[in-house]
């Protein structure tokens, strides 16, 4: 017997993965992914999906058919479902008051408006979409405005898997998060949702909070992340200059069990599509309640970001004898991170661009990203190539600079991607990823990430 109806609007990185995992572990629940691409509900119904994550096809192929459903019925499905989770996209607005900074939020005002178009019945609409703080008074507002009787409970459910690890992320939380009004009927929808991820988190990892909480916290947490990245990538440039290596400094700092080791890898920085577009927002939203010196604080993780990336093009221009012109550029990974197809955000579409700007002539390898780096660089024909084999990427190349830290990067042959590149060779680390002592003795020169450049002349 189907316990609970659950739509889900917006079949993206979030929507799809989070909507797997509840229609696997509560097989009595019928759950509908529904988005307005079609290309991309059509990918959902084949084991060609539309985005890679390990682990994912067989979630999805144990949910579809039975309780998971894909589809373009965006009315039907919020039609027939008890709680319609809404991830669509919030994207930093490009235009008008805001932009560049603001989130964008007339997708998700378009869905709330639909809900409240179409629906018969009352409903809980979950926030899944990272969103500002106080979103959920103008979801209600809109909800509530109609004179149908129709009652809506929206409910903050922010989600917290990272990309590449989402199915363990989601199987495993640290946490859930849901937050709710603390009226009756909130605390009530707000119970409804607990009993959904109590089917396999345990009760204590479920936390509950006002529903400003919850907003916030999402934001908090992505900004403290990024954070971390941009304390650890500024120690780095110093341990450039001072024969620190930014390793043994991560490694010394993070055994202090309040600093804890995670999330200390140097970087040429972060990327993904939700640290900076959430710090943004963060930043707006600061300055919109008047609060300067939060919004310069934070603002100040972004601008180290952004340092770092132009620092590693500018070690590269400065290594290769100040002039990058027609020189073969290998740029191994172009995936935010490893384990994913997803390039929002990553520093080597910057790194890329900063290159071809400086004309070089670009070859760009990654073992599952290649399709979305060729449309991140359409509009840049000439000088640029995407190859699969990696060794093929680097063959006559005056430099090879890695940009993601896939598995594949760690157990390369060094010996023969040395033999086959122009000299003198030069090796970027991006990473921190490489054996450097290894590769300085096979006859590169090495430009570690945070420790400094190793040369023979
Ligand atoms: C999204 C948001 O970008 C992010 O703010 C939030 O933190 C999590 O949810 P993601 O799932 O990665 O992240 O986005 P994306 O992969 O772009 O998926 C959004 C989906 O919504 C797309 O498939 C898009 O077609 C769909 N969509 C968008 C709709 O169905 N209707 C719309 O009106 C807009
Ligand atoms: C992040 C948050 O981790 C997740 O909780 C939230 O729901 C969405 O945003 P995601 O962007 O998918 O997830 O990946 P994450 O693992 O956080 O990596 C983000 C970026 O930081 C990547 O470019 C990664 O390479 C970089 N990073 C991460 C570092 O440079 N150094 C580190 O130590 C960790």
């Amino acid at each position: 017997m189907t316990e609970k109806r659950i739509a889900c609007i917006g079949a993206g990185y979030v929507g799809g993965p989070t909507m797997a995992v509840i229609a696997m572990k509560c097989p009595q629940y019928k759950v509908t992914v529904a988005d307005i691409s079609e290309a991309r509900i059509a990918a959902w119904q084949t084991d060609d999906l539309p985005i890679y994550e390990p682990g994912l096809l067989e979630v999805v192929q144990a949910g579809r058919g039975r309780n998971l459903f894909f589809s373009t019925d965006i009315p039907g499905a919020i039609r027939e479902a008890d709680i319609v989770f809404v991830s669509v996209n919030t994207p930093t607005k490009t235009f008008g008051d805001g932009a560049g900074k603001a989130a964008d939020l007339q997708y998700w005002e378009r869905v709330a408006r639909e809900i409240l178009r179409v629906s018969t019945s009352p409903k809980i609409v979950v926030e899944k979409s990272t969103l500002p703080v106080k979103t959920a008074h103008i979801m209600e507002t809109i909800l509530n405005a109609n004179n149908n009787g129709v009652k809506f409970e929206v409910i903050s459910n922010p989600e917290f898997l990272a990309e590449g690890t989402a199915i363990q992320d989601l199987l495993d939380p640290d946490r859930v998060l849901i937050g709710s009004r603390e009226t009756p009927s909130g605390l009530k929808a707000r119970q409804e949702i607990v009993d959904i991820y109590a089917n396999w988190v345990p009760r204590e990892r479920i936390l509950t909070s006002n529903v400003w909480s919850a907003e916030l916290s999402k934001l908090a947490a992505n900004a403290f992340l990024a954070q971390r990245i941009s304390s650890i990538n500024s120690i780095s440039a110093l341990c450039e200059r001072t024969e620190a290596n930014v390793k043994e400094v991560a490694r010394a700092i993070g055994m202090d069990a309040r600093i804890g080791p995670r999330f200390l890898n140097a970087s040429v920085g972060f990327g993904g599509s939700c640290f900076k577009k959430d710090i943004l927002n963060l930043v707006y939203i600061c300055e919109s309640y008047g609060l300067q010196e939060v919004a310069r604080y934070w603002q100040a993780v972004l601008d180290i970001n952004e340092y770092q990336e132009k620092r590693f093009v500018r070690a590269m221009i400065r290594g290769m004898f100040n002039t990058i012109v027609g020189k073969r550029i290998a740029l191994f990974g172009f995936a935010f991170k490893a384990d994913t197809s997803d390039t929002r955000e990553s520093p080597a579409i910057y790194v890329a661009r900063d290159l071809l700007e400086e004309q070089a002539h670009v070859v760009v390898t990654d073992p599952k990203a290649l399709e979305n780096a060729r449309k991140d660089l359409a509009g840049y024909a000439e000088n640029l190539e995407f190859v699969e084999d990696p060794y093929e990427a680097a063959r006559g190349a005056h430099a090879v600079a890695i940009m993601t830290e896939w598995d594949v990067y760690r157990s390369l042959d060094w010996e023969r991607i040395y033999r086959s590149m122009e000299k003198p060779a030069f090796l970027f680390d991006g990473r921190d990823i490489v054996d450097y002592k290894h590769v300085y003795d096979l006859g590169f020169n090495v430009y570690p990430l945070g420790s400094p450049a190793m040369k023979h002349f």
